[in-house]
């Protein structure tokens, strides 16, 4: 069986690589030329569904053993799965923002730069959090009869851009990250 705390990491791993490609786009939008939007909306619209379909609900389940062993968590976790929806939220109005710029709908300038932002710092702070504070409890704290309860509780879903099976829709995504690691 793999490490489930490794696996947990590399997921995160793989997340702030879209996320340091995702800032990456927002400078070049703060120096006034036009980012990959194409590539931002990807990148929102992977978060939107591995994280938030398989990722985070994973989590809310270890969140709830974690705190069964040490209740002093608490109140950590009932910030990182409120963040989880606030996530969510968050991604699905910046994904229908995205979306209208790529459609040609007007989308005023500041609400795309305030909501790049925004969705980049909260993310980021989520994942500090979660490998800071969480994972190393985790690791003391669950034992494999937990992980198997975890992974039974919420089938493992193939990861759709960073698995072996690359989803149609994630085709350019990956192929982008590809280019930016060999840069
Ligand atoms: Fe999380
Ligand atoms: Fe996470």
């Amino acid at each position: 069986m793999i490490d489930p705390i490794a696996a947990w990491h590399a997921e995160h791993q793989n997340f702030s690589r879209l996320l340091e490609l995702f800032d990456r786009e927002v400078n070049v939008f703060h120096s006034g030329d036009r980012p990959d939007y194409e590539l931002l909306l990807d990148i929102v619209a992977y978060l939107r569904h591995f994280p938030d379909m398989a990722h985070h609900p994973r989590e809310d389940i270890a969140f709830a053993r974690i705190v069964d062993r040490d209740p002093s968590l608490g109140p950590v976790a009932a910030r990182l799965q409120q963040e989880h929806r606030a996530i969510a939220a968050s991604g699905a109005r910046l994904q229908e923002l995205l979306e209208f710029i790529l459609d040609d709908v007007f989308a005023e300038r500041g609400q795309v730069g305030t909501a790049c932002e925004a969705f980049l710092t909260d993310y980021r702070r989520h994942l500090l959090t979660e490998e800071q504070v969480i994972m190393p409890r985790a690791r003391e704290l669950l034992d494999a009869a937990d992980w198997q309860a975890i992974t039974q509780a919420h089938a493992v879903t193939p990861d759709p851009l960073f698995g072996d099976n690359v989803e149609e829709r994630y085709r350019e995504l990956r192929r982008k990250i590809m280019v930016a690691a060999g840069a």
